[in-house]
């Protein structure tokens, strides 16, 4: 441990000493993410694939991969079922990560990643099955214990979807429950879970260009409209914005009034772009417990998202990578 520690000080400079607060990943919608690869997907075909790896999935469980490769122990609680349930189980432990099951009926769902020869990724993303009202009741126990254990200090990230079933406004209520204990919640989700947040104001959010787009109901061709974009936002009630944009790079304001930042994509042969927001969610996660400068955790963000395209599988950046990508990118304060 000693010396991973070490080489992660190494490859991340500073960022590899902080101690950090409890950062407590929460995963409604689970998953169990397989990539397979394959010549050609040909539709109303037998396809048969060349290489199938599975490995634990759902956003936020991406994200407590990439908080442990930046040197943290992320707590993960979530929704788990099945032998697939068991499968993503045994996975986080053979990561390190501590996982708080909250058993359902219904087996856990898997995802499938397509990837071709010529790098063309169709994802198939299953539903997930709607939990029973004890499921649920059961799970939101659990985050609330864990907010208490947080005193007042810990970082929780949800991620993703809500299963079908689920309250709407689940993820308001979250953020209420992790603010009464003092506790700082950070959002990635979108569509009307996202909306209804907003009155709980969320700590952090990150929509990706459609997310936003849909959202605001405005294009996002350019930086103005990103602004735009992000100043919706906070007027909404989020209180620090960032908008992914692929490829386009990453803009963020840490709060109202503040300066906006943009950091540019990295250039990288992208294996797969799939998780690379999750992997921007961990860093900005890590970068406010570790109390890094806004200039350093746009950068560290955009990093952990290129890197993740450069990755086994999403949620796998290798800290070699996020290190070396730190110092490529360009980062710009706008006026
Ligand atoms: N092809 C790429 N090359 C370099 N960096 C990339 C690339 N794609 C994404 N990134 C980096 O990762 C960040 C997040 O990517 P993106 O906007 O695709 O997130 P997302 O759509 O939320 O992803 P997901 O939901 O699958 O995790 C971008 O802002 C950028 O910094
Ligand atoms: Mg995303």
């Amino acid at each position: 441990m000693a010396l991973r520690r070490q080489a992660l000080c190494d490859e991340l400079g500073s960022l590899g000493e902080y101690l950090f607060p409890m950062f407590v990943c929460v995963s409604a919608n689970p998953a169990v993410d397989k990539r397979l690869r394959l010549t050609r997907l040909v539709p109303g075909a037998v396809n048969r694939a060349t290489e199938v790896k599975a490995a634990p999935g759902g956003k936020a469980t991406h994200v407590a991969m990439v908080l442990r490769t930046l040197g943290a122990d992320p707590d993960w609680i979530g929704f788990t079922g099945g032998a697939s349930g068991q499968e993503l189980l045994d996975g986080l432990s053979a990561l390190g990560i501590r996982a708080r099951p909250i058993r359902t009926e219904h087996p856990t769902r898997v995802n499938l990643e397509i990837i071709d020869e010529a790098a063309c990724v169709t994802e198939i993303l299953e539903p997930g099955v709607a939990p029973s009202q004890s499921e649920i009741a059961s799970f939101q126990d659990a985050c609330e214990e864990q907010f208490k254990r947080g005193e007042s200090q810990a970082i929780v990230i949800a991620s993703g979807s809500l299963p079908p079933g689920m309250p709407r406004d689940f993820y308001a209520a979250l953020i209420h429950h992790a603010h009464a204990h003092g506790c700082k919640f950070f959002l990635d989700t979108s569509g009307e879970a996202l909306r209804s947040s907003f009155e709980a104001c969320p700590d952090f959010v990150k929509p990706n260009r459609e997310e936003a787009e849909w959202i605001t109901g405005r294009k996002i061709t350019d930086l103005a409209s990103a602004r735009e974009a992000i100043s919706h936002f906070f007027a909404a009630g989020a209180r620090s914005v960032a908008i992914s944009l692929g490829k386009g790079g990453l803009v963020w304001c840490p709060g109202k009034g503040r300066k906006v930042y943009f950091a540019s994509a990295a250039v990288v042969q992208a294996r797969s772009t799939v998780g690379c927001g999750d992997a921007v969610v961990a860093a900005f996660a890590s970068a406010a417990g570790a109390g890094l400068t806004a200039e350093e955790t746009v950068r560290l963000a955009a990093a952990c998202g290129a890197a993740n395209c450069l990755a086994d599988s999403p949620g796998a950046a290798q800290a070699e990578d996020i290190g070396r990508l730190r110092k490529e990118l360009l980062v710009e304060r706008l006026s």
